[in-house]
């Protein structure tokens, strides 16, 4: 068996010999760069294991290059834009100790994040005995994210810690919070008090709004930051803009449409308009009121998404011109694949999501489960859809790769829960027009087969998962969806290596334990023999 890590390292050998982990093992730092990561390390594996590591010396961290060439040079962008940064790292399991190191202290610390899963994985009765093991690692892609809708549902801010420990455990390295849609704005604008008094009240259906305050954010940022992961905000524009029209009326179209779907709710069909000048004096207010809210951050995600109603040169005109104040604020673009039919640079990010077999589906099995006066809506989109990546390569931008069959996480899980006690959860949470996902499924893949014309790993930017909440409702329904996909989404952005499936079956199981242990809900998939 490989060893029982996701993502899977890049290279591993392993020599005879064990050495044994307890209570009384120690970590040294060799550096003082790399005491705050060793320090962490001995929180998470407190955490995740139960053992305390203090005493004799036994785990050593190190800055240090050996070896490193032997995995190949990284590709994709950087969220926070550190073109000196290097995750890269080498661990060595002997019989005399346990040795992890890297250029940077990030590539130890994500050295360090594949100890944290030897040592849970191999505990038992207060020992992790683990197997002599050399691994040389580093990741495939430099973008590895998770897009979190904290919009239709409002995740807490203590939840969204639980996020950003999850994305940690599998070197994710990206936060994408969507703060803003039509049902809620979760992010506060001084300039603009409305947006927050009245715009964050709202969620789907009864639930609780909210927003995120300044500090609260800034918390956050720091938290996530702490364990390399960066916070990129959305503000979501031209369309998804119904809760800034809650707030301030007189930026909304003069007539609103919408679509009705039957169920006593609608899809609004209003979007800014850009030829009026008081859309662009809100926009720079929100953005300068956001952008220093996310210091780490090199981008901005500008939505661009779904603006159903507006004729294509406006929405065209309104991307071209929100990038443009993006990029006077010293800050990257990033955009759903619809921004790629505007005159983008090669600066600029698109994010892929939209794929021909939910045209397909919306022809066959799905357009019963869409309503009559939306499915022409939707098909007009998934055609347009067709020319987004095309066009992208064209103005030489590259891709972050968020297939939806395969990374939206609010797919429904496709196969029956061990625990039948989680079947109701399963029935429940998970947009219905959605084709159910297995866990098989979901790890099936490679970010170069989701499109003909993706072939290089040089023409993407990174992976991205995404869940959007309008089915989960809690804490609990958000976890049941995100574990135990998140380590599959982990495992294509990272590892450079093809996944066998009873291989990757076997890392899986030995998740759980973690997973136990930090009192996380996961899907139970009778596809896993969980431990
Ligand atoms: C999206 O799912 N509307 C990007």
């Amino acid at each position: 068996m490989t060893l029982p890590v996701i993502p899977a390292p890049a290279t591993e050998t392993s020599p005879d010999g064990t050495f044994v982990i307890r209570d009384d093992v120690a970590v040294v730092a060799q550096s003082a760069e790399l005491i705050e990561v060793a320090a962490r390390f001995v929180d998470d594996v407190q955490a995740d294991a139960g053992f305390t590591l203090a005493g004799n010396p036994g785990i050593t961290v190190m800055i240090d290059t050996a070896g490193l060439e032997e995995v190949a040079p990284v590709a994709g962008l950087r969220a926070d834009g550190n073109e000196d940064a290097d995750e890269r790292y080498g661990l060595e399991v002997a019989g005399d100790g346990v040795r992890v190191w890297g250029a940077t202290a990030e590539g130890v610390h994500r050295g360090l994040t594949t100890l944290r899963q030897l040592i849970a994985a191999h505990a038992h009765d207060g020992t992790a005995v683990l197997p002599a093991t050399r691994i040389i690692d580093g990741p495939r892609f430099a973008w590895r994210g998770l897009s979190l809708d904290v919009v239709r549902t409002f995740h807490a801010p203590d939840e969204v810690r639980r996020v950003i420990d999850m994305l940690s455990l599998y070197k994710l390295n990206v936060l994408h919070l969507h703060l803003t849609d039509d049902q809620g704005w979760r992010v506060e604008v001084p300039s603009r008090p409305m947006l927050t008094e009245v715009g964050a009240k709202g969620a789907v259906g009864d639930r609780a709004g909210g927003y995120y305050t300044r500090d609260e954010l800034a918390e956050l940022v720091a938290y996530a930051a702490e364990r390399f992961v960066t916070v990129v905000p959305e503000i979501d524009m031209p369309g998804h803009t119904t809760a800034v029209f809650s707030a301030y009326p007189e930026l909304a179209p003069a007539e609103l449409r919408s679509v009705d779907l039957g169920d006593g709710t609608s899809i609004p069909l209003n979007t800014f308009e850009p030829e009026r000048p008081e859309i662009w004096a809100f926009v720079e207010d929100v953005l300068d009121a956001v952008i220093p809210q996310f210091p780490q951050s090199a981008y901005v995600h500008i939505g661009g998404d779904e603006a159903w109603g507006m004729p294509d040169e406006a929405h065209a005109a309104f991307v071209e011109r929100a990038a443009a104040l993006v990029r006077e604020r010293g800050k990257r673009v990033v955009g759903w694949q619809e921004i790629a039919r505007a005159a983008i640079s090669s600066d600029e990010v698109v994010q892929y999501w939209l794929e021909p077999r939910q045209l397909e589906s919306l022809d066959g099995d799905a357009s019963s489960m869409v309503p009559s006066d939306l499915l022409p809506v939707l098909v007009e989109h998934m055609k347009k859809a067709a020319q987004d990546v095309p066009r992208a390569i064209a103005h030489g931008s590259r891709l972050i790769m968020s297939p939806t069959s395969r990374l939206y996480f609010d797919c429904p899980h496709a196969e029956p829960s061990s625990d039948p006690a989680q079947e109701e959860l399963r029935q429940r949470v998970g947009l219905p027009f959605y084709t159910p996902v297995s866990i098989r499924g979901g790890i099936d893949w490679d970010p170069l087969e989701v499109t003909p014309e993706v072939t290089s790993d040089t023409q993407i930017a990174g992976v991205e998962a995404a869940i959007w909440c309008e089915t989960i409702t809690s804490q609990e329904d958000l976890e049941f969806m995100l574990l135990p996909r998140l380590p599959g989404a982990a495992e294509k952005a990272w590892s450079p290596n093809p996944t066998d499936w009873p291989d990757y079956a076997t890392r899986l199981s030995h998740q759980s334990p973690t997973w136990r242990s930090r009192e996380w809900t996961w899907f139970k998939s009778v596809e896993i023999d969980w431990k």
